[in-house]
């Protein structure tokens, strides 16, 4: 086999097989196919897209290129969700205590943040002592004990994927469904869940801006996970602006506990029960999504939910007092609040802007290798259909670096936009795609 007739297949429009798949991913694994090669393979599927079949061939090389985890050691049926990225998006920290409080596990590798986005197990490590490096034994140990355990990703998960993921980031072949859709279930498939849902995000905050391009990736990746033998479904859901109100690392913690005593903004609520709903539904807990819904909202309303959260932090070594009180969050000291210049009714936000803002506050990494600061970030104080009076806050801004504070508070100011027309407000959850729809 010869990698230069696969590129010229792939820009031909012609169906690779099985055999030529693996070949291109263990080739480019191994470093006998080269960057060049690859480079222009990956422009061709960007052109000319990939079948299901090839997608799935695709994933399935990039999963068993590292590690394959086995969760069988672990009792009952695991559940994982995993959420395309967005701003202010701090679900998992509410969505695994309620499903791991009623019951079904939640063993969950989780990301640090990237650009706009953030990063659950950056948002873990604001409680001191938490401990994101565990090892396999202890992981499996801890959710067999209390249902619940999320882990930093192995250095050896999907290496095919960061190699190809680092090439698309140079040669313009990011934005291509069936690329995006399988970088991410090569992770999910090897991170071992028998259940899996997605949150696929849709708009300004999101990979995907539109909502039917959303679709079009969250149908993909459920055909996938089920073709991979896994129960997937997607959650779509809007990302037009930040999810709740805080953006940045213990904010974000502070605003997932006010959800998990039930007091989190609409829109973060929804979210939250929706996805539990589908986790419960595909791990056999509940008989349907109203079933499930109920039981997620009673989980909350009953406290037990909140008690997993804390017998969660404190397995990981966390202190759980900050979750008892989250005024121990320290909060970053320079407070700048940004205004509005005209009344009217707040009718868009630029939400990758604003998490760029919360970069520049400090809470974000702008490559791997940055430091953050946990207590900077964004307190939203507005949503889209909201009516503002001049000089009503918009957002403040939390951070310890003077040196961005001018520029964050203009480029915040100019992504909340203002209009004299009416609003409507939009419901968060925008489709629900299961397998075998069209
Ligand atoms: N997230 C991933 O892991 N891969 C992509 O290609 C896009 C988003």
């Amino acid at each position: 086999m010869r990698m230069y007739d696969c590129i010229l297949a792939k820009k031909a429009g012609r169906e690779l097989n099985r055999e030529e798949i693996e070949y291109i991913v263990d080739g480019f694994t191994d470093g006998s196919i080269t960057d060049y090669q690859m480079s222009a393979f990956l422009m061709a599927v960007c052109l000319k897209g990939m079948t299901g079949e090839e997608t799935l061939a695709l994933t399935m090389a990039m999963a068993k290129s590292g590690d394959m985890l086995d969760l069988s050691p672990i009792v009952g049926k695991k559940a994982d969700k995993h959420s395309t990225g967005g701003v202010g998006d701090k679900t998992t920290l509410i969505v695994g205590p309620i499903v791991a409080a009623l019951g079904v596990p939640v063993a969950k590798m989780s990301g640090r943040g990237l650009g706009h986005t953030g990063g659950t197990i950056d948002k873990l490590e604001s409680f001191p002592g938490f401990v994101t490096e565990l090892s396999e034994q202890d992981f499996f140990m801890q959710v067999n004990r209390i249902k619940l355990a999320v882990m930093s990703q192995t250095a050896n998960l999907a290496p095919a994927d960061k190699k190809i993921y680092a090439l698309r980031d140079v040669t313009a072949t990011v934005d291509s469904i069936p690329l995006i859709a399988s970088s991410i279930m090569s992770k999910k498939l090897a991170a071992g869940a028998d259940v899996i849902v997605l949150d696929v995000k849709a708009g300004s905050g999101a990979f995907m801006k539109t909502e039917e391009d959303a679709i079009l990736l969250a149908k993909t990746m459920v055909e996938i996970g089920n073709g991979a033998g896994r129960k997937t479904c997607a959650v779509v859901t809007d990302m037009s602006q930040p999810l709740g109100y805080n953006v940045g690392n213990s904010l974000e913690v502070e605003e997932a506990i006010a959800a998990l005593h039930g007091a989190g903004a609409q829109d973060l609520m929804d979210a939250s029960f929706t996805l539990a709903a589908q986790m419960l539904v595909g791990a056999g807990r509940a008989g349907d999504l109203k079933e499930a819904y109920g039981l997620a909202q009673q989980a909350v309303a009953d406290g037990s939910a909140f008690e997993k959260f804390c017998e969660f932090i404190r397995a990981q070594g966390g202190d759980d007092g900050y979750a008892k009180g989250t005024k121990k969050f320290p909060r970053a000291g320079i407070e700048t609040k940004v205004r509005a210049e005209r009344a009217g009714y707040v009718c868009r936000m630029q939400t990758e802007e604003i998490g760029m803002v919360s970069l520049l506050l400090g809470a974000g990494r702008q490559t791997k290798e940055s430091k953050i600061d946990l207590s900077a970030g964004i307190i939203m104080r507005v949503k889209i259909g909201d009516y503002v009076e001049e000089g009503d806050v918009l957002a403040t801004l939390y951070t310890n670096d003077p040196s961005g504070v001018e520029e964050a508070g203009r480029r915040m100011l100019a992504a909340v936009e203002i209009s004299g027309e009416t609003v409507e407000k939009m419901s968060h959850v925008l489709a629900v795609i299961h397998g075998g729809e069209g």
